[in-house]
């Protein structure tokens, strides 16, 4: 069979709200041309973010109302324990709300002034957390990243020269960890090798780094490893999974999107006086170390969560889903970052909208264009996002997240079609000013007017 059908069967259902083309112009002005302004209801494929956005199983539900919500010693905890153990062979296994718990817990513990970070590439809050601790953080991804049309099969990779330089340059001192992020989130969703990983390893041993993952997205970054790597086609993901985390001292991970839940986060530690530490800035801000900020039922959920994304029959979907998304924008002309990430399709703007100027922000015309023609939410990943510091970054994308089995093939087909239209007038988009510029993460809450 050719066709990689949805492995699951729809049970519950929530109805869209059908919009018109008068009704979106109305929205998308009185929310300033920033789609982040815009209610959910609004919206009639919400493509924001494949973050805490995904649909639970049947099981997932049924698990919920297992849960302990007992404060200490919850038999929910050492459920999800048992099964994150089983995952990656961690001892120290800390449950927190959501990833970026996880980053300010660790690098309130080991950043600080001086200190400086590598990754292939940071995602936004992790690099945050690392500044607002008065640390440097250093993206090192391989020179490949920066051509959308390279199809390089793992474009995630850090670059091993450039990591040995900057350990020459600034002394491994300075460097309380080296981390990579699978799949790397900020360059397109791109994966990164076993090899690529087995040699970061080698580096850390060689100057006494520790090594950590920022693990968000695991089980996609594994079964690239699979599908693309020599040597893995026979192994299973699972296996896969615990190989890469095997590789590493800690880990970060937002399990909203990985592990298939709407709320939750892991902390992941091999130090016992680092988790002793660790566990102590839990509780003073997230809650006891058996259920982190969380309820006993949202445990339940990730527990279950973790075992189903790595059943393969999933894993080909999701893929698939992805790069059906991709290969069809590329048909029609779009330029893609290519080959087509997991979780997400980065559209290549300033390719798209060359006639507007990198000031008037093309990638925000291209989100405000998609929302007009199908009331579908994008988001711009380039100079609103990126640029607020003067310095654009080297590409203007626009992000077309897939929430996990959320949508099914004919919604996509229709975001095709509403693609198809915006790109043959992709000459005619007006481009945008900000009127207004917050200092901080501005894309939230910048608001824009149209020029020209
Ligand atoms: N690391 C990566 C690679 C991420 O993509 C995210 C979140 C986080 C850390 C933080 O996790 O949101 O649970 O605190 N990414 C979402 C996105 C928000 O839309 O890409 P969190």
């Amino acid at each position: 069979m050719k066709t990689i059908i949805e492995p699951f069967r729809i049970k519950v259902v929530e109805p869209l709200r059908m919009t018109t083309p008068a009704h979106r112009e109305q929205v998308l002005r009185e929310a300033r041309f920033n789609v982040f302004n815009i209610h959910s209801r609004d919206v009639l494929i919400d493509l924001l973010t494949d973050s805490g956005t995904g649909a639970m199983s049947s099981l997932q539900w049924a698990a919920m109302m297992q849960g302990d919500e007992s404060y200490a010693g919850a038999e929910s905890f050492f459920r999800f324990r048992a099964k994150v153990q089983e995952l990656t062979g961690f001892d120290h296994i800390l449950p927190t709300h959501q990833g970026r718990a996880s980053e300010r817990i660790l690098f309130e513990l080991v950043g600080g002034p001086g200190k400086v970070v590598p990754n292939n590439n940071h995602f936004d809050t992790t690099r945050a957390n690392i500044e607002h601790s008065g640390a440097e953080a250093v993206d090192l991804v391989i020179d490949e990243a920066l051509d959308p049309r390279c199809r390089h099969p793992f474009k995630g990779n850090i670059d091993l020269a450039k990591l040995e330089a900057l350990i020459e340059d600034v002394g491994a001192g300075r460097i309380p960890l080296c981390m990579v992020t699978v799949t790397n989130n900020s360059d397109g969703g791109q994966p990164v090798s076993m090899e690529n990983l087995k040699q970061v390893r080698r580096v850390c041993d060689r100057h006494g780094i520790p090594f950590f993952l920022d693990a968000c997205r695991f089980a996609e970054n594994a079964y690239f490893i699979k599908v693309r790597e020599q040597g893995y086609s026979n192994r299973a993901v699972r296996d896969i999974v615990r190989e890469m985390f095997d590789l590493v001292d800690g880990a970060t991970i937002s399990a909203k999107k990985d592990g298939l839940v709407n709320i939750g986060g892991v902390l992941l530690l091999r130090d016992d006086a680092l988790a002793e530490r660790a566990s102590s800035l839990l509780i003073l801000t997230e809650g006891f170390v058996t259920y982190g900020g969380l309820a006993g039922r949202d445990l339940e959920a990730m527990t279950q969560g973790f075992e189903e994304v790595v059943h393969e029959d999933y894993l080909a979907y999701r893929v698939r889903a992805t790069e059906y998304l991709g290969e069809r924008l590329l048909d029609l002309g779009y330029q893609i970052v290519e080959p087509p990430g997991g979780h997400a399709i980065y559209i290549d703007a300033a390719a798209c909208c060359n006639h507007i100027p990198a000031p008037c922000f093309p990638g925000q015309a291209l989100v405000c264009a998609l929302f007009r023609e199908g009331g579908i939410r994008a988001v711009e990943v380039g100079s609103v996002m990126f640029g607020g510091d003067g310095h654009p970054p080297p590409l203007e994308l626009v992000r077309l997240a897939i929430p996990r089995r959320v949508y099914t093939q004919s919604h996509i087909d229709y975001v095709i079609e509403a693609s198809a239209a915006v790109f043959a007038r992709r000459h005619e988009l007006p481009g945008l000013r900000m009127t207004n510029s917050p200092q901080y993460l501005r894309h939230f809450t910048a608001e824009f007017e149209e020029v020209g």
